[in-house]
């Protein structure tokens, strides 16, 4: 079920997430390209399924602090008054959620098992656009590439800037029989080298 591993991470396709894992290590095409191993930014994403003739389509924004060095994450729904950490090391998700009006919060805490998933371009990918392209309108512009790449039924293709932020991600095919899209953007992406403060606990996690 490659899709919904890409769901529960949050961070969509680019990520190698366990299934993706397997693919990476056989691969024989182009090498692998990971982001940068620290970064934070937005994710918009629309993602579309559908099942026995019912169809969904969701859209969500989300703020990402993420570190592959020290294989954690910080998720922050937009509109959703709550904070996830991804705590790969010590095994554990923490969700801190708020009242509206910020005076009420609680953690609670679940266990977090796989590895971390690092965002990393497909297995076996063709480069579909030339690294040397650039994005971006008027004097914003980025320069970055695409690759594409088919596993299974489903069909990856993904942009990545010259200087390894996340671009945009595509990902469609069938998960059992049934299609789904799932489509994101990355926005305001910048690198960072993180402190270790960024990822610490807020107290009432503590006890959690
Ligand atoms: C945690 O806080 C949120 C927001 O105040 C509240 O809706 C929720 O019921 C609380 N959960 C627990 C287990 O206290
Ligand atoms: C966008 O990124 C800059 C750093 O490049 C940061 O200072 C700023 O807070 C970010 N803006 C938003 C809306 O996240």
């Amino acid at each position: 079920m490659l899709y919904f591993n890409f769901i529960s991470f949050g961070i969509g396709c680019l990520a190698i997430s366990t299934s993706c894992q397997s693919a990476t290590r056989a691969s024989t095409g182009n090498d692998v390209v990971c982001t940068v191993k620290e970064w934070f930014g937005g994710k918009a994403e629309m993602v579309g399924n559908m099942d026995k003739g019912d169809h969904s389509v969701k859209q969500s924004m989300t703020m990402y602090y993420y570190s592959a060095l020290k294989e954690k994450l910080i998720a922050l729904p937009f509109f959703k008054y709550k904070k996830l950490i991804y705590d790969y090391p010590g095994g554990a998700l923490y969700t801190i959620m708020y009242d509206n009006l910020g005076f009420h919060s609680n953690c609670t805490k679940s266990p977090l098992s796989g590895r971390f998933p690092e965002v990393c371009t497909p297995a076996n990918s063709l480069v579909t656009v030339d690294p040397h392209t650039s994005f971006g309108a008027g004097s914003y512009v980025t320069y970055g590439w695409e690759v594409r790449s088919v596993s299974g039924s489903t069909t990856h293709h993904v942009t990545m800037s010259d200087n390894l932020l996340p671009m945009f991600e595509e990902v469609s095919g069938t998960v059992d029989g049934a299609p789904f899209f799932h489509a994101a953007y990355y926005f305001n992406t910048t690198r960072v080298s993180f402190s270790a403060d960024t990822f610490k606990l807020p107290a009432l996690c503590l006890s959690a």
